[in-house]
């Protein structure tokens, strides 16, 4: 749809925006990445500052890009213009460079999530989860697995039918909560559950204290890549939303249901991860593949969930890849005059050919991983957190519509000072900290 129309498009029912936005934030951050991190920086530990990060900085800041998108009602590039800023618009631009970078590895992990889908109907990986991954994740198979998938990825989006992925996720969301809930109840069952969740949701407070320049970046990292935050996408799907909304609300839905399939996956990785006998970090990002996949294989009916399980990932992948594949695509047509359906193939295939270094190398991918989470991302945060807070006028305003209070309520006040100081702080010590790190 061409963001410049003046009279916009909105989203068309209540539950528009919350499902276009919650289909963005689930994905392979949740069940894939999650795990990873809680696997890498120690447990519980990294758990609980994971939360606490969401909770205090995550949906502050999912709030701060909402007032950006719904006041401009542009795409992240054109926004900064159309509230007066122009100069600002490098933001936006440093968003598409980082959906270009994200997208090019997301879609080989999604590549691995297809690549399961079908394995599990002929039980490919049943005998050794974790091996099979090794045999899969890199090499020619891994890169056309990725092929398929952005295509895949790129078709919807060039014809434009993202509204049927909305739908999806009506189904997709209570599918992934029925399946984990069900893998869950398995995983109890285990030898190694105790250890699975004293690992898992026992914080240990010196390890956080002893480590914490090292948990605190991950935690950061995790919080904005499950948020689909720092890279646009909430300005874009924000950029919809009508004046009568509450988007404090909206936000704090979309955080709760993105955490809640964090948690359970983790509920399912962990236990299963200490009855194999496998230590939590060691599979890197291989971690969800020997742990669900391990538990998958010895349920009753394990062919079907395990196609049912790893095809609802497909899915929740395929609806945040299409979130940021329509940012860039977006910027596209809207700045250089070409069509949908040709920007959509030249961008796709420019981010096909970025992603295959990743997908013949899980080291090369766990960096791109590494520097765009935990570096690009915090960065766009941090300017559009500059942005809200101290140069736009009206974002105080802008968050008060649809609460029935006013710029000078105490909540949208709260709320700017808050942005003003505590969070630049934490997020510019996160860049300090990582810059330093990485
Ligand atoms: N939030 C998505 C996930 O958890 C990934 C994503 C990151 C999507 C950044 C858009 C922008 O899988
Ligand atoms: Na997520």
């Amino acid at each position: 749809m061409a963001l410049e129309e003046v009279t916009r498009e909105k989203w068309a029912t209540r539950l528009g925006f919350i499902l276009a936005a919650v289909g963005s934030a689930v994905g392979l951050g949740n069940i894939w990445r999650f795990p990873f991190q809680v696997g890498q920086e120690g447990g519980a530990a990294f758990l609980v500052m994971y939360l606490l990060f969401v909770a205090i900085i995550g949906i502050p800041a999912m709030l701060v890009e909402f007032v950006v998108g719904r006041s401009s009602e542009r795409n992240p590039i054109n926004a900064f213009d159309r509230l007066g800023h122009g100069e600002w618009r490098f933001i936006g631009i440093l968003g598409v460079i980082t959906g270009f970078l994200i997208l090019s590895y997301y879609s080989v992990v999604a590549g691995w999530v297809t690549r399961y889908t079908f394995a599990s109907l002929t039980g490919a990986y049943f005998g050794e989860a974790g091996a099979y991954f090794g045999q899969i994740s890199a090499g020619p198979a891994a890169v056309g697995f990725h092929a398929l998938f952005m295509v895949v990825t790129a078709v919807i989006v060039a014809a434009g039918i993202q509204k049927g992925i909305e739908m999806a996720v009506k189904v997709m969301v209570p599918a992934l909560l029925v399946l984990l809930v069900g893998l869950i109840a398995y995983a109890f069952t285990l030898e190694g559950a105790a250890q699975g969740y004293e690992y898992y949701l026992s914080p240990d407070f010196g390890v956080i204290a002893a480590n914490w320049t090292s948990i605190l970046p991950a935690a950061a990292g995790q919080a904005f890549f499950t948020l689909s935050l720092g890279m646009g996408v909430m300005i874009t799907y924000a950029s919809y939303i009508d004046e009568d909304r509450n988007l404090g609300v909206d936000g704090g839905w979309i955080a709760f249901l993105n955490t809640l399939v964090s948690i359970l996956a983790g509920l399912v990785v962990f236990p299963v991860l200490f009855t194999i006998g496998t230590e939590p970090g060691s599979g890197g990002p291989g971690e969800l593949f020997a742990g669900v996949g391990g538990a998958i294989a010895q349920v009753p009916g394990s062919r079907l969930v395990g196609f049912l399980f790893f095809g609802v990932v497909t899915i929740a992948a395929l609806s945040s890849a299409i979130s940021i594949l329509e940012v860039l695509v977006s910027y596209a047509i809207d700045n250089y005059s070409i069509e949908r359906p040709t920007a959509t193939a030249v961008i796709s295939a420019i981010v096909f050919v970025v992603g295959i270094p990743s997908a013949m190398s899980t080291d090369v991918l766990t960096l791109f991983d590494a520097t765009t989470a935990q570096l690009l991302l915090p960065l766009g945060v941090f300017l559009t957190v500059i942005f809200v807070g101290w140069v736009y006028q009206d974002s105080a305003k802008e968050l008060a519509k649809g609460t029935g209070s006013d710029a000078s309520g105490t909540l949208p006040v709260l709320w700017l000072w808050y942005v003003r100081i505590p969070i630049l702080i934490v997020v510019g010590f996160v860049l300090v900290i990582n810059a330093t790190e990485l």
